[in-house]
C-alpha cells in the first residue's frame, strides 16, 4: 500500500497497489498452478493479502470441467464488478480463460488479463503491461507450446506434503473432456528436473510428495533416460521422501511395472487413482476412452495380485449420450467385481467444443440423478464392508489437524484414507506433518477411527522411510 499526494486536491490518497488475491477451483493441477502463480507473482514484488478487499490485483484461477463453469465465473465477476472504482485491477486465468478468452472482455470489460495455464510462465511480462496501465492483456495463444510451467518461485502452502508437476496437457480427447483444449498438448518435464526439485522438497523438509499430470503416466522422460515407473521409484528412494503418490493414471497407459514398483519401493504409496468412467465397453468406446472393460479388468487383476494392500479409486460419469440401462448396469457390476475404495461419480455434463456437445441420444437429468444415486448407495455398501477389513490392523497415519470438537487428530493413511483417532490420556498432541502408527479400532464407509498404537513415538522427516517400532 502506497499513499499518493495530489497537489489539485492537496489530499493524500492510499493506492492499493502490488498486493494481490487469489482464489482458486478445481483439481490439484489448478490448485499447484496456483502456488506457482503465487510464487511468481511474489517474485515481481506483489504482496499475497487474504481478503480481496486489501487486494489491488484480484486473480481468479479458474476450472471448466463439469457445469456451468462459464456461468459461475460470470457471476462472480459480476460481484467483482462491485469493486470496480476502487483501483483494482482483475485477472481471470485457468481453464474457463482459457476455453472463454477474449470473450470475457466483452462481457466483463473491467477484467484486464485473461490467461490460460499455459501462458503462465509470460505472468512477468503481463504483470509489467498492466502496470503500464495496459488493459485487455491475453496470455491464450500458448497452447501448443513445448514448455511447461516450471518454475523455480513456487511457494508451497504445506510445509509437509507438495506437489511436483511431472506433464501437463493432455493427448487423449476423450469425447466428454474439455482439458486438452484448455490445458493444450502434452508435454513431459526430464527426470532430472522432477529429481531435483523433489530432491530440494526433501532437504526441505517435505516428507510426502504427489506427482501430477492430468495423464501422469503418460509422462515420457524427454531425455529418454527413466520409464514412469522408474521416476516413480527413484523419487520414492530419495532420502527424508516417506510418502509418494501420482494423480491422474489412464488405464491405456497403466502398465505393469507401475505396480512392481510399489511393491519394491517403501515409499510409493498404497494407492492407485485409475479413473474407469464406465463400466460398458459400449459407452467406453463412444467416450473414445480406447480401452474396454476386460482390458480395464486385467489391469485390476495385476493391483489385487500386489504384495501390498493397494487401495484403488476411480472416476465415473453416468448417463453420457445413449447410456442405456444395460449399460449402466455394467457400471454398477463393475463396482462388485473392483471392490473400490472410492468412487467419485459424476453426472455427465456437455462441454464447449467436445465431441459429445453433439451427440445423440441424451439422457434426461431426472435419469442422470437417479443413476447417480444408486451407484453412490452401492458404492457406499462396497466401501462399508471393504473398509472393515481395517479393523484391528495397525496402519501408519500421517497427521493432518485436530478436531477441537471431537477431540480427534485427523490424518491420512498410505491408502489415502482419512483415520481419526484419539490419544492416550496425558499426551500431547502429535504435530502436524509427523506419522504415528494407529490402531484401527471402528470403520465407517468414508473413514477410519482408531487410537493411537501404544508406546509409539511420532515420527518427523526422517532420512529414510522405515518401518516404525513399537514400543511396548
Ligand atoms: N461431464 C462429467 N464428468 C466429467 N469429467 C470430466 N469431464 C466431464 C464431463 N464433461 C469427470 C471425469 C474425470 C473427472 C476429473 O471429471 O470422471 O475423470
Ligand atoms: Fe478443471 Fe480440468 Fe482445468 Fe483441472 S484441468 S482446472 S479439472 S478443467
Amino acid at each position: 500500500m502506497q499513499a499518493q499526494f495530489d497537489p489539485d486536491t492537496e489530499r493524500y490518497t492510499v493506492v492499493v497497489s502490488k498486493t494481490f488475491y487469489i482464489e482458486t477451483f478445481g483439481c490439484q493441477m489448478n490448485a499447484h498452478d496456483s502456488e506457482k502463480v503465487i510464487g511468481t507473482l511474489e517474485h515481481e514484488g506483489y504482496i499475497q493479502v487474504p481478503d480481496e478487499a486489501e487486494a489491488g490485483l484480484i486473480l481468479y484461477n479458474t476450472c471448466s470441467i463439469r457445469d456451468k463453469a462459464e456461468q459461475k465465473v460470470f457471476h462472480r465477476l459480476n460481484e467483482y464488478k462491485r469493486m470496480q472504482g476502487e483501483g483494482k485491477k482483475f485477472a481471470v486465468i485457468g481453464c474457463v480463460a482459457q476455453q472463454e478468452g477474449e470473450r470475457i472482455f466483452e462481457r466483463a470489460p473491467y477484467v484486464s488479463i485473461v490467461a490460460g495455464s499455459a501462458s503462465y510462465r509470460n505472468l512477468p511480462s503481463m504483470l509489467a503491461r498492466l502496470e503500464a496501465g495496459e488493459n485487455r492483456i491475453t496470455g491464450l495463444d500458448d497452447r501448443q507450446t513445448d514448455q511447461t510451467f516450471d518454475t523455480e518461485f513456487t511457494v508451497r502452502s504445506n510445509p509437509h506434503r507438495g506437489y511436483i508437476t511431472i506433464i501437463e496437457g493432455c493427448d487423449k480427447f476423450c469425447a466428454y473432456c474439455v482439458v486438452p483444449y484448455t490445458r493444450g498438448k502434452e508435454r513431459s518435464r526430464t527426470s532430472a528436473s522432477v529429481l531435483v526439485e523433489a530432491r530440494r522438497m526433501a532437504d526441505q523438509g517435505f516428507t510426502d510428495i504427489q506427482l501430477l499430470g492430468q495423464n501422469v503416466n503418460s509422462w515420457r522422460d524427454p531425455s529418454g533416460r527413466l520409464s514412469f515407473a522408474e521416476l516413480l521409484s527413484a523419487v520414492g528412494n530419495i532420502p527424508g521422501i516417506r510418502r509418494v503418490r501420482f494423480t491422474t493414471s489412464h488405464p491405456r497407459d497403466f502398465t505393469r511395472d507401475i505396480v512392481e514398483a510399489i511393491d519394491a519401493t517403501p515409499a510409493l504409496c498404497d494407492h492407485v487413482h485409475l479413473p474407469v468412467q464406465s463400466g460398458s465397453s459400449s459407452v467406453l468406446h463412444a467416450m473414445s476412452r480406447e480401452y474396454t472393460r476386460e482390458w480395464y479388468l486385467e489391469r485390476m487383476s495385476w493391483i489385487h495380485a500386489a504384495k501390498r494392500d493397494i487401495s484403488i479409486t476411480s472416476d465415473m460419469i453416468v448417463g453420457f449420450p445413449g447410456e442405456t440401462d444395460a449399460d449402466f448396469e455394467e457400471t454398477i457390476t463393475l463396482l462388485g467385481a473392483v471392490r473400490y475404495d472410492a468412487v467419485f461419480a459424476f453426472k455427465f455434463s456437455p462441454r464447449p467444443n467436445t465431441p459429445a456437445v453433439h451427440m445423440a441420444d441424451s439422457i434426461s437429468d431426472e435419469v442422470k440423478s437417479e443413476r447417480l444415486r444408486i451407484l453412490n448407495d452401492r458404492q457406499r455398501e462396497i466401501q462399508r464392508e471393504h473398509y472393515a477389513r481395517h479393523l484391528g490392523q495397525t496402519i501408519e497415519v500421517m497427521v493432518e489437524s485436530f478436531n477441537p470438537a471431537r477431540g480427534q487428530v485427523v490424518g491420512r493413511s498410505t491408502q489415502n484414507k482419512t483415520v481419526n483417532f484419539t490419544q492416550a490420556e496425558g499426551l500431547s498432541q502429535p504435530p502436524i506433518g509427523s506419522y504415528l502408527p494407529v490402531q484401527i479400532t471402528r470403520t465407517m464407509p468414508n473413514c477410519l477411527i482408531g487410537e493411537a498404537a501404544p508406546g509409539s513415538v511420532p515420527l518427523q522427516a526422517t532420512r529414510t522411510p522405515q518401518p516404525f517400532v513399537v514400543l511396548n
